[in-house]
């Protein structure tokens, strides 16, 4: 079975372009990246900071736009999203809460979009409410579980990047640690940087975003570096989960070896 991990679009006004790069464009490259490569692909999901500035003019261009891609897709929304905005373009993202919080079944297990957002925050938070439909979601249903989120749930060690981290990230990582075997993997975004590790012993991906990149200096700066444009691929066998980040704005030559 195969996933689609694209994160961080940052979709913003056509034309405008940051840290030199045009979201926009970038965003339909990698669309057209994958429907040409990966059209076999069971489900895309967008992990947040769909939207650079929250506009709704972002999110209906969103939505146009994959009502003509090939592959089903759900969002999670970040820190740089605006929550109401985006409901009222995508209102069955919400739960019954008002959270952009959801279940997608697919073949290889229940996928649960996860909302961090903080209003006026570029940190992430996940609040007792979110913590209960959480836990709620876990105990209910045997998985296997796949999540997405925006925000890292661990420290980068990286100070800046982890003064904008998920603020309640440990008792995050307590429900995890309950529930630890029945989640196979946890996808998360909002670093701009290729990123890996594990949380209560469940492995988790992060990877660069489909415009600007960030890099990993452990200064007291926080850093863009000229680094391909991506997105992620992943195979889930019934044992096993591979996942790709392919740089799909990488500018140089591909030898195919002889
Ligand atoms: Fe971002
Ligand atoms: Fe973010």
């Amino acid at each position: 079975m195969k996933l689609i991990h694209m994160t961080d679009t940052h979709l913003t006004t056509p034309g405008r372009t940051i840290f030199g790069r045009d979201p926009l464009l970038n965003f339909e490259r990698a669309l057209d990246h994958v429907a040409a490569s990966h059209s076999d692909a069971e489900l895309m999901v967008i992990s947040g900071d769909l939207s650079d500035l929250g506009d709704l003019a972002d999110y209906q261009w969103l939505r146009e736009r994959l009502s003509r891609f090939p592959i089903p897709v759900r969002l999670c929304i970040g820190n740089h999203d605006n929550r109401q905005t985006f409901l009222s373009v995508f209102p069955e993202c919400s739960d019954a809460a008002g959270f952009v919080q959801g279940v997608h079944d697919a073949s290889f297990g229940r996928c649960l979009l996860l909302d961090t957002y903080e209003p006026r925050s570029a940190a992430g938070t996940y609040c007792e409410r979110r913590q209960a439909w959480l836990e709620r979601q876990l105990s209910e249903h045997d998985g296997p579980f796949f999540l997405f989120m925006h925000h890292n749930p661990f420290p980068t060690h990286i100070r800046l990047v982890d003064r904008i981290g998920l603020i309640d990230d440990t008792r995050f990582r307590s429900i995890i640690a309950k529930y630890r075997s029945k989640i196979r993997h946890i996808f998360f975004g909002h670093c701009h940087f290729a990123l890996s590790g594990s949380v209560a012993g469940v492995p988790t991906t992060s990877l660069r975003g489909t415009n600007h990149a960030s890099y990993p200096l452990f200064a007291e700066v926080l850093a863009v570096a000229d680094l391909p444009e991506a997105y992620g691929v992943t195979f889930i066998g019934a044992d096993y989960v591979t996942v790709h980040m392919v740089e799909f704005g990488y500018r140089g030559d591909i030898v195919i070896e002889e």
